[in-house]
């Protein structure tokens, strides 16, 4: 028998390229991959050319799926497994479920999802499922379902994948060892959505990370610009909020997680955390795919929205480099592009129609 071909150069994923930086995970912890990670760090030029800055989008949606949470979610399951747990349990606005659901898949283990009914994108559901994860739809906001599975991973013994999980936040903190690798420094401002604040809290700390282990380093540490939705902004107005509400489904969150975290990045790297609408955030996702070709999900374009905002304050610094992670990807949530548009019509199948419908 021949044995496998060995594939060449391909990227390995994020425990095999960061695994020493890992902190938490066993020794003998199984390399779980699905190749997260090395996502590209694509030019921005006409968000860059209105603001006057260089910005530049982490595309996190090209992760296999499609959202920043696998880069996490792979460290999460591998511990599980070395732990010998069967099963995971997760709450979930979607991406989460998505990503749990498909690392338990691949992991071999079982995985249970809470996802607030009705308030999940298609994409995402479908993700959970096809994956074979138990969906467990509660009526009630994402803060109720992220209580009822601590609860339940508390009480069954079940490994708890959410963001409170520390592996979640190792695997995360990657993002930021990608950016500086490839801007050789860190940026002068990391812009991004906020929801239940584990994604903040890691970027930051994977900043510092890279700093402390570059000696000090010839680099500043970048400013942390957090954006919240308007309707459900506990960081921004300083409270939880009861009945959290924006398109933005992502993020529809009242009372976060890593809120300590989220600040804590924020207050040290001398950020800020603010609110955009809806129809900022709504007019930035569809800026993103018709100027520069890069569909995101609403909820990642939260960063966007926050940062064109600010440069219209005037408070985005001349000739500053900006990254923005984009979150997710915008083929998570069909739905919402659809309603972004006007859906043609068909045309009978000739050539003068097909013409007359291009205008010529
Ligand atoms: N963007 C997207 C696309 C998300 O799915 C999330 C969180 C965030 C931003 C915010 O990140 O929670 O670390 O501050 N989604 C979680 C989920 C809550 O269940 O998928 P955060």
């Amino acid at each position: 028998m021949s044995s496998a071909p060995r594939v060449l150069n391909q990227w390995p994923g994020v425990i095999a390229e960061f695994r020493p930086f890992l902190a938490g995970l066993s020794e003998n912890a199984a390399n779980v991959t699905l190749q997260e990670g090395n996502t590209p760090l694509i030019a921005l030029p006409r968000v860059g050319e209105a603001i006057g800055a260089s910005v530049y989008a982490k595309f996190e949606g090209l992760n296999p799926t499609g959202s920043f949470k696998d880069r996490g979610m792979c460290v999460a399951v591998a511990q599980a497994l070395a732990q010998g747990s069967q099963a995971v349990v997760c709450a979930s606005t979607g991406n989460t479920a998505a990503s749990a659901a498909a690392y338990a898949a691949r992991a071999g283990v079982r995985c249970g999802v809470i996802l607030p009914e009705g308030q999940v994108a298609l994409g995402k559901l479908s993700q959970a499922l096809i994956h074979g994860a138990t969906v467990i739809p509660v009526r009630a906001n994402f803060d109720v379902a992220l209580l009822l599975a601590r609860q339940l991973a508390d009480q069954a013994g079940l490994v708890l994948v959410n963001s409170v999980n520390p592996l979640r936040i190792q695997g995360q903190k990657t993002v930021a060892f990608e950016v500086v690798s490839a801007l050789g420094r860190a940026p002068d401002i990391h812009c991004l959505p906020v929801g239940n604040a584990g994604n903040i809290t890691a970027a930051w700390l994977g900043y510092r990370e890279m700093r402390a282990r570059s000696g000090g380093g010839s680099w500043a540490l970048p400013q942390m610009w957090g954006a919240q939705a308007a309707g459900a902004a506990p960081i921004v107005t300083g409270h939880v909020v009861d009945a959290p509400e924006t398109i933005a489904s992502a993020i529809r969150i009242g009372n976060p997680a890593s809120w300590a975290g989220a600040v804590s990045a924020r207050d040290e790297s001398g950020g800020t955390i603010e609110a955009v609408t809806d129809d900022e955030i709504l007019s930035a996702y569809r800026y993103l795919a018709a100027e520069e070709g890069v569909f995101c999900e609403p909820a990642s374009a939260a960063g966007v929205a926050l940062l064109m905002k600010k440069a219209h304050l005037g408070e985005v610094p001349a000739d500053c480099t900006v990254v923005v992670t984009l979150t997710g990807h915008g083929l998570k949530d069909p739905d919402r592009a659809i309603a972004q548009v006007e859906l043609p019509s068909p045309v009978d199948p000739s050539l003068d129609a097909v013409a007359a419908r291009l205008g010529l």
